[in-house]
């Protein structure tokens, strides 16, 4: 039998990893290769400053490419064995290593979970108007429960007044020029060649409006628009979750990152799409009204709505070349 090197599998579940979700499309993670030893690191380099102050996306969305190079580990044949960085004192920027373990034979769920990686997209329109049942929503909250995450699925009342919130945490944001100046340097017009940030196209957002990037983020009335607009997307998403971890601090921010591709993946296995809302979480009030509104929630990290998906994406978000994040040693 052809036994191909522990430092090769590991390189190939990076091609794996990158294809996680990030804040913005930052990308924000580097890998280290040595031996059966991969470390995933993040890049204080792609950091949002203005909407993720302490960090706490930049560790979640490594913590997502984290969860594919796991599940790409196990679909390739290995146990997949993770330390996460528990000191501060330390390396900050190591997130965990995940060592190559004994052969494993690939579970149904392994491979089911590999394949919807590179089917996986955040689809930003609305959701087709039919209900999620609720064995549904329970797989994919076992899948967070099982990562140290707690995961709730909103009722009509609560999902309302998240609406709500959501809508003020967008006028609350487009009415700040630091806000709209971060968020232009991530948004990609058409055509770009980048391999990071988000290509920009009104109807993604499921708005029919011909907007370009530049008279967009000028519009002084965008947060209103795109919060009413987001409004009625969650009002009419069958399926509303915030999940949420018992501290505030790395280590959680970690788990729910891992949480939250999990959830994502069995999602996509099963023919669903999300959409991701933390703006409401990025202030302040809002993300401690959303604590006090469910009960045993803890802090909440994400929320999300999720359905199935009326159109598919048709401009995915570009990824930076393996070669760019990765170093073997
Ligand atoms: C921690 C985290 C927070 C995110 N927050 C938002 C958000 O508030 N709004 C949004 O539209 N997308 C959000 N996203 C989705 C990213 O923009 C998306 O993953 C990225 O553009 C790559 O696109 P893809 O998910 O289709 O691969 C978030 C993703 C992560 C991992």
């Amino acid at each position: 039998m052809l036994m191909i090197p522990p430092a090769e599998v590991l390189r190939q579940v990076v091609h794996v990893a990158v294809m996680a979700p990030s804040s913005h499309n930052t990308q924000p993670w580097k890998f280290r290769i040595h031996k059966d030893v991969l470390e995933v690191h993040t890049d204080p380099a792609r950091h949002l400053p203005v909407i993720d102050a302490d960090g706490r996306q930049r560790l979640q969305s490594c913590a997502c490419a984290l969860y594919n190079a796991r599940v790409g580990v196990r679909a390739m044949g290995f146990v997949d064995e993770v330390t996460v960085m528990l000191t501060d004192d330390v390396d900050r920027d190591l997130v965990a290593t995940l060592h190559l373990g004994a052969p494993h034979i690939s579970t149904e769920t392994d491979l089911a979970l590999m394949r919807a990686i590179p089917l996986r997209r955040t689809n930003r329109r609305s959701f087709l108007p039919r209900p999620v049942a609720s064995a549904i929503t329970d797989v994919m909250i076992a899948a967070a429960t099982a990562e140290g995450a707690t995961m709730v699925r909103l009722s009509p009342d609560e999902k309302h007044l998240i609406s709500h919130l959501v809508h003020e945490a967008d006028r609350a944001q487009f009415g700040n020029p630091a806000f709209r100046a971060e968020l232009t340097g991530w948004l990609n017009p058409i055509g770009s060649r980048r391999k990071d940030g988000i290509p920009f196209v009104e109807k993604e957002y499921g708005s029919n409006l011909p907007f370009t990037v530049a008279r967009t983020i000028r519009s002084p009335s965008l947060g209103n628009d795109f919060g009413k607009l987001e409004e009625d997307h969650i009002d009419q998403s069958p399926v509303v979750f915030v999940i949420g971890t018992p501290t505030d601090d790395r280590v959680d921010w970690i788990a729910c990152g891992q949480a939250l591709e999990a959830v994502l993946l069995h999602a996509t296995s099963l023919g669903l799409s999300a959409s991701f809302l933390n703006q409401v979480l990025e202030v302040p009030g809002s993300r401690a009204q959303i604590g006090e509104m469910i009960p045993g929630i803890g802090f909440p990290q994400m929320v999300l709505r999720i359905g199935i998906p009326e159109d598919p994406v048709h401009h995915p978000a570009p990824r930076r070349d393996v070669a760019d994040v990765l170093e073997m040693i």
